[in-house]
């Protein structure tokens, strides 16, 4: 899991003349602090909206978040003096410099882990510390994740469609991924699979009007992916499996196995499509002392965990689980707070790998043709939403 930075491996189509690697220390991101005996922290990294000017309000008009999605990965920044000109930077290169500032950031969080006892404990009670989550936030942390259909054009491959398509999302939390693809995806013989572990998210999603609405093509149980209890999907059945945010909770060391089990339910020519963290994304260097608990994955005040990927973890466990490339990209993006000129450099990455035909062949990549209509906010994405649209 020790593989060099995302940000080492970014191909870049534009430069950002980069700040001092101080810039990062300028966050005002509050600290993350709580021992695991305190009440889980109300505040959690993502909460600063400001953080991404890309996540539209709540009552955002249509027309404005459609306009919105389609500048992702356009604005480039040739010029450092117009930094604070625009709210976000796309495919940001990072100078050597900068690099070195977050591994001696990492190097330094390395010196104070968290005790093996404790630990373990964030193991054992993995479930438990999302379901204090859910229970304190309900539905209103995340956003719907209405960028999915620019991102990933698979999850409504043609419009009009009437052929039988089959979706599963591990980690569905509480809907914010299965209930915009529900209400967009129009296919009479889509059937949408969504799993968590916490058992107090399956049950705010199934509670949902528009799920409970949707029951004839979308099943939700509770499920650990990094269990080995069978999931009540036939194998080599499913079109696409989209895993957003999820993976990085699980301990590194039970990854692998979780992406075996998970590749075997893709029929051929299936996808999988994940979008995660990032090495060296801000969110990791804001860690303090006492929350590494092993390379690149920490624990946060509300005892939830978060492992920080480069492209090569992904690709080494996705190619294993049989898995083939289709793309395995960084999204590297400055954030900038104008009115207290802070930037903030962001690092997510979006991969899709797919599942080899019998004879070897690959699926031909889907060029999206559909023309998705503006998102609307599914009952799951509550007005109180405190996650960036592109984020956690
Ligand atoms: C950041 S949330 C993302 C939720 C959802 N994917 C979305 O797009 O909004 C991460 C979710 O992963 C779930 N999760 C973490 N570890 C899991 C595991 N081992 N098995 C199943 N779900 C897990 C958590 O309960 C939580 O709902």
């Amino acid at each position: 899991m020790d593989q060099p930075s995302a940000a080492t491996s970014t191909t870049t189509t534009a430069t950002a003349p980069n700040p001092l690697p101080a810039s990062h220390s300028t966050s005002t991101f509050s600290s993350q602090a709580e021992p695991l005996t305190e009440r889980p922290t109300q505040k959690r990294p993502m909460e600063h909206d400001e953080s991404n000017p890309d996540a539209a309000p709540a009552d955002t008009s249509d027309e404005q978040q459609a306009a919105k999605r389609t500048r992702f990965g356009t604005r480039y920044l040739e010029d450092e003096s117009q930094v604070f000109e625009q709210n976000a930077w796309d495919n940001v290169e990072w100078d050597p410099e900068q690099i070195e500032y977050a591994k001696k950031v990492v190097r330094e969080q390395a010196l104070t882990m968290v005790s093996e006892a404790d630990r373990e404990r964030y193991e054992a009670e993995a479930g438990e510390f999302w379901n204090k989550f859910y229970s304190q936030h309900d539905t209103k942390f995340f956003k719907d994740r209405n960028w999915l259909f620019t991102e990933f054009p698979e999850l409504m491959p043609s419009e009009n469609s009437t052929d039988s398509y089959h979706i599963f999302e591990p980690g569905c939390g509480v809907g914010n991924t299965v209930l915009p693809i529900l209400q967009t995806n129009r296919n009479p013989n889509l059937r949408v699979y969504a799993a968590d572990f916490s058992a107090r998210a399956v049950e705010l999603l199934k509670e949902t009007p528009l799920f409970q609405a949707e029951q004839a093509r979308c099943q939700a149980f509770v499920h650990d992916i990094t269990s080995t209890d069978p999931y009540p999907i036939p194998e080599g059945s499913l079109d696409v499996i989209i895993i957003i945010f999820v993976l990085s909770a699980v301990d590194p060391s039970k990854m692998q196995d979780a992406m075996t089990r998970l590749a075997r339910l893709l029929k051929p020519g299936g996808a999988l499509l994940l979008r995660d963290y990032g090495r060296h994304d801000l969110t990791q260097l804001r860690f303090k002392k006492n929350k590494m608990l092993s390379d690149n994955f920490y624990v946060r005040g509300d005892g939830t965990r978060v492992y920080f990927f480069s492209q090569d973890d992904l690709d080494s466990m996705l190619t294993k689980a049989g898995l083939v490339k289709e793309f395995n990209r960084p999204d590297n993006r400055l954030i900038v707070n104008r009115a207290k000129q802070i930037k903030m450099y962001r690092v997510w990455l979006q991969v899709k790998y797919v599942k080899p035909f019998a004879d070897g062949s690959l699926p031909a990549p889907l060029v999206s043709t559909a023309v998705v209509p503006p998102a609307t906010s599914s009952p799951a994405s509550g007005s109180g939403s405190k996650s960036a649209e592109m984020d956690e």
